[in-house]
């Protein structure tokens, strides 16, 4: 049980919309984590995003970083991103990873019955474990002087690399308390060719795994582990990759297991969780009200697992389970159902 509500203190909970879509799946699922625990829950909206810029000259406004400090945990939707490159704006995402120390993006991807997406494959059941801070996201890109020529550097650290690999064979080891088969750590790199970046990025994790000789390590190239991934991802446990890496695959990863509608993540510190959906804006169909609400669903029960709440973590996952595999659904996955019909149908499931 968490420690606050041990005390009678109510979880403080931040919900943060942003653009698009995420304006759309992020209120029903404040409303699914209320039903779960009643007043044991103070929800706060807080502001932040592309829209919110264009009103307001800030993409993430320090009341919101502010008011973080005081929350418990955190749901964010999505942003949408400027045009072109705008002075003045940052990616509300970045910053608040960077700002709130979120080191680890945690990116489970699981086969679910009866979605009907063409690409569903049976006994997926693995976890992306992406560093969450440096690599290509450092944001280090100029433009050189005859505007010619754009350089952007990679930042791989030894203290972020082995913080990241701790965090994936930890995991791999409580997964495998949870009745998951023996434990696998893969490494995905490029160090063929990046030998110094990616070259201390796999130096580190294989020598954090060497602490962890219960947990089976293996190395794959990132090319290569993305054909992999698609014909055999049944055989893939925990998969730790540096940040760009991290996210490529793991919007491939969503797409064998019912989609993009689906996949949710994790933003984790040692105290700190904000969870969201994989997906983006979606500016594709966003006002339509047919975004499908489960992957935030499913964000908003890793939320509840970080917070120390598994019993109810399980019962939205079990409630989103049923769901999919009764209907309704979204039209991303075959059907013809709205946004609030599938929240609905997840709260009534819940009931
Ligand atoms: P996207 O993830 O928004 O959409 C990709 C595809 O998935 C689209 O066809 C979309 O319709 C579909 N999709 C996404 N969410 C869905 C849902 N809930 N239900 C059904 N279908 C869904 O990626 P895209 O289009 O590349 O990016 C759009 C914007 O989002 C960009 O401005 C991008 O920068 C931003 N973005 C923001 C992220 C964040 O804030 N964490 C993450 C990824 C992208
Ligand atoms: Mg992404």
């Amino acid at each position: 049980m968490n420690a606050r509500t041990d005390r009678g203190v109510p979880i403080r909970v931040a919900l943060i919309p942003g653009d698009g879509v995420g304006t759309e799946v992020v209120p029903p699922a404040g409303r699914l984590l209320k039903a779960v625990l009643g007043d044991r829950l103070e929800l706060v909206e807080l502001a932040a995003g592309y829209e919110h810029f264009q009103r307001t000259g800030e993409s993430l406004p320090e009341a919101t970083l502010d008011e973080l400090g005081r929350c418990d945990g955190a749901l964010f939707g999505a942003s949408g991103s400027p045009p072109r490159r705008l002075v003045g704006y940052r990616s509300p995402i970045l910053t608040m990873r960077r700002e709130l120390g979120l080191f680890a993006n945690i990116r489970p991807l699981r086969s679910s019955s009866g979605s009907a997406s063409v690409a569903d494959r049976d006994g997926v059941d693995m976890v992306i474990v992406r560093e969450n801070t440096e690599g290509l996201y450092a944001g280090r890109e100029r433009l050189e002087e005859d505007g010619e020529t754009a350089i952007a550097e990679r930042v791989i650290t030894r203290r972020a690399s082995a913080r990241i690999a701790e965090k994936a064979f930890h995991l791999a080891r409580e997964r495998q308390h949870q009745g998951a088969r023996s434990p696998r750590v893969t490494v995905v790199h490029k160090a063929n060719v990046l030998r110094v970046s990616d070259g201390l990025f796999r130096e580190t994790a294989l020598d954090i795994a060497s602490r962890f000789p219960d947990v089976e390590v293996e190395e794959q190239l990132v090319d290569s582990m993305v054909y992999r991934l698609i014909l055999e991802p049944e055989r893939y446990d925990v998969v730790l990759a540096p940040n760009l890496y991290g996210d490529i695959l793991s919007d491939a990863g969503a797409a064998l297991v019912g989609g993009l509608g689906l996949a949710a993540s994790a933003n984790v510190s040692e105290s700190f969780c904000l969870a969201e959906p994989v997906h983006g804006s979606a500016p594709d169909i966003a006002g339509q009200g047919i975004a499908n609400p489960v992957a935030t669903f499913r964000a908003a029960a890793l939320l509840l697992q970080h917070l120390g709440l598994g019993k109810e973590a399980e019962a939205v996952e079990a409630a989103v389970d049923r769901v999919l595999a009764t209907g309704p659904r979204t039209p991303d996955l075959g059907g013809e159902a709205t946004t609030v019909k599938v929240a609905e149908a997840v709260l009534e499931t819940l009931g």
